[in-house]
């Protein structure tokens, strides 16, 4: 399994010759596979560690996994959907040397494609939500990215952040937009690189996979992947905060797109069908609305008991891990998925009046309120 994994990602096993250094180094095996991005930082995203939750699996008498994903270079998961949109776009001619990426974004899929944009020297414009963190829009700046933080339009407003990217990108020569929604490069990164390395990691024991939808390429790719590789037998249950109507899609057999309510969580929630959630949507076995309150009081906990520092998507993503270990035999592999840090929302997430504000704070229990550092 690790040979295949090594080949599909180019990776470099040691070429050292070990038997160069004395004998007690000569019969170590690394525990661990050691990378070399030989084509640069493009070459280093994927690959990130399946962390085991010990107290939430000692709990539930299932065990529960979550992929790692702060460890891509750019710091998330969007990192794999980035460079696989823009290695094909290469691929179709699309985009040629000196070209101009164009995104609408949340954040995390432009941080990614700011990173790869530096690598690859093209021009990178982003579009994003402005209530989104002024950390995220300072970071793309940072990372040279253009960035025009925009009011929240629905999606059928022409002002509405993605069609304002797309109009830029077509009147530019040499450009793109990426189009990451309805992009299915975005769900095929996930299906070529997440899904094989969750199956590989667990030597294919994997019973369960659960995380919210942004675009859905990640939900879909992996849920894609795992499915086909084990026909069928993975459960794969959809995760939606308040405000999302994925939840009650699923749950109406595509009748309803409800989505009352709002969240403090970044990146994650839709109010519509995206294409590549389109795509799997009758692989989906169920589907599980969380609230804040139980997303922020696992935030507090994950950093507590697990040394775990994840966004609100990941602290989401785990309270639904928890919900889809009741639905499964004791002794189960429950995979999900960190997004992100919580880095880049920590001037939020950690403030009391900031959590006072969203009605959250409450719901941090008393003994983690040590955690909430900032004013
Ligand atoms: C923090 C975070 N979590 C989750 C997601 C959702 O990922 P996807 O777009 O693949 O559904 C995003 C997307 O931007 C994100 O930024």
């Amino acid at each position: 399994m690790l040979s295949s994994v090594s080949r599909r990602y180019n990776l470099k096993l040691s070429s050292v010759s070990l038997s160069r250094f004395n004998s007690s180094v000569a019969g170590f095996k690394p525990p661990f596979i050691p990378i070399t991005a030989e084509k640069g930082f493009p070459d280093a995203v994927g690959n990130t560690p399946l962390i085991k939750l010990n107290h939430l699996s000692k709990e539930t008498g299932r065990n529960i996994y979550c992929k790692a994903e702060w460890m891509n270079p750019g710091g998330s998961v969007k990192d794999r959907a980035a460079l696989y949109m823009i290695q094909q776009a290469e691929k179709r001619g699309a985009i040629t040397k000196g070209a101009t990426v164009v995104e609408g974004t949340a954040g995390n899929t432009g941080i990614g494609l700011a990173h790869i944009c530096r690598a690859r020297g093209y021009k990178c414009v982003i579009y994003m939500p402005n209530t989104q963190s002024p950390s995220k829009m300072n970071l793309l700046r940072l990372l040279g990215a253009e960035v025009y933080p925009v009011p929240v339009k629905p999606f059928t407003d022409p002002m509405n952040f993605n069609h304002q990217a797309r109009r830029h990108a077509e009147k530019l020569d040499n450009a793109i937009w990426t189009d990451q929604f309805d992009n299915l490069d975005n769900r095929q990164a996930h299906i070529e690189t997440t899904g094989p390395e969750i199956w590989s990691q667990l030597n294919g024991k994997v019973d369960a996979f659960t995380c919210s939808t942004g675009t859905g390429g990640t939900f879909s790719g992996i849920t894609r992947y795992l499915k086909e590789i084990s026909n069928g037998k993975v459960l794969s249950i959809v995760a939606d905060p308040p405000g999302s109507c994925v939840y009650s899609y699923v749950k109406s057999g595509g009748k309803s797109l409800e989505r009352a309510g709002g969240s403090f969580t970044e990146g994650i929630g839709q109010g519509r069908i995206t294409n590549n959630v389109a795509q799997d949507i009758s692989l989906i076995d169920d589907a599980i609305r969380i609230p804040d309150e139980e997303s922020i009081a696992m935030l507090y906990r994950l950093l507590d008991e697990e040394g775990v520092y994840t966004g609100g998507t990941g602290a989401l993503n785990v309270v639904a891990a928890v919900k889809v270990a009741q639905m499964v035999p004791e002794g189960s592999n429950v995979v999900t998925i960190l997004a992100d840090s919580a880095n880049k929302y920590a001037d939020r997430i950690f403030s009391k009046k900031w959590l006072e504000s969203k009605g959250i704070y409450d719901a941090i229990p008393a003994h983690l309120k040590k955690y909430v550092a900032l004013e």
